[in-house]
């Protein structure tokens, strides 16, 4: 953590945070408004290994595995560069969405200063114009946090602050053959809960989202994982039913301190 806090500004006077992997149900302290939308040039990938220590700020630092056995995790890779790989899953949609967070004013230096790190777990900070989705009936604002008809200005976008797992980074994993990558996530159990969680928490919070939010990838990796988890209850063996199962409840923090003692206790923060 530094001092270099202004370099983190994202739009103007506002400071907002781009979230596509837990942070979609697991927002960051402090935030006032929580946008869906959208970001182009990336696509979204299960190929990021979890293990080291956690920011209370990206409290979705998730630990779904061990530092021997590591889960797995979703980063973004730049369209261009997954189009020169050789990817079992061929199709990517040119949208990637999740939902941009903007930090509380009066917070912000706080946030901030939590974020300020130059890599956790892989990732590295990136900055990228976000696209909010525009209003519909079924996205009406249910509370003062989901203030997204206000937000919403034809065409503008904002931009956020996003972190991403680059491919040059030691947790990347490449291009993963899907049975073989459902089959770990499967297996996968961390102190931050079971890896199958963050995937069909993950799965169930793009679904909700918008119409057109679901993403081929995580909807693939979700089915293939509910498949295995039959077979082995077919055969009278889950492996799975004797672990706690994790919230994808949407969580909503006061303080980053709150957040840390969350982190320490709860199974799935
Ligand atoms: C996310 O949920 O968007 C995320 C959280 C931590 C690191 C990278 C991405």
């Amino acid at each position: 953590m530094g001092s270099a806090v202004n370099a983190l500004t994202t739009d103007g006077d506002e400071f907002w945070l781009f979230g596509y992997g837990s942070l979609i149900w697991k927002p960051p302290p402090h935030f006032d408004r929580r946008i869906p939308g959208w970001v182009t040039g990336y696509v979204r990938r299960f190929w990021q290994l979890t293990s080291s220590p956690s920011c209370p700020a990206l409290h979705s630092q998730d630990h779904r595995g061990t530092p021997e056995a590591p889960g797995r995790v979703v980063t973004l890779l730049e369209r261009d560069y997954w189009a020169s790989l050789t990817d079992h899953h061929e199709h990517a949609p040119d949208r990637v969405w999740g939902v941009a967070y903007r930090i509380r004013p009066d917070r912000v230096a706080e946030v901030k200063d939590y974020l300020d790190i130059r890599e956790i777990n892989g990732y590295t900070i990136h900055y990228t114009a976000f696209h909010p989705a525009p209003p519909t009936a079924a996205s009406a604002p249910s509370s003062t946090n989901e203030q997204h008809p206000h937000a919403y200005r034809d065409g503008a976008t904002i931009q956020t602050l996003v972190y991403i797992g680059t491919p040059d980074n030691d947790q990347f994993t490449g291009p993963q053959e899907p049975q073989a990558l459902a089959a770990h996530i499967h297996k996968s159990v961390g102190p931050s809960g079971r890896n199958i969680d963050y995937l069909f928490n993950l799965n169930q919070a793009l679904e909700e989202l918008s119409p057109e939010s679901g993403d081929e990838h995580i909807r693939d990796l979700a089915q293939r994982v509910r498949a295995i988890i039959a077979a082995e209850e077919s055969r009278g063996h889950d492996t799975q039913a004797e672990l706690p199962e994790t919230s994808g409840e949407f969580q909503k923090v006061a303080s980053t301190e709150q957040q840390e003692e969350i982190e320490k206790t709860v199974p799935g923060s």
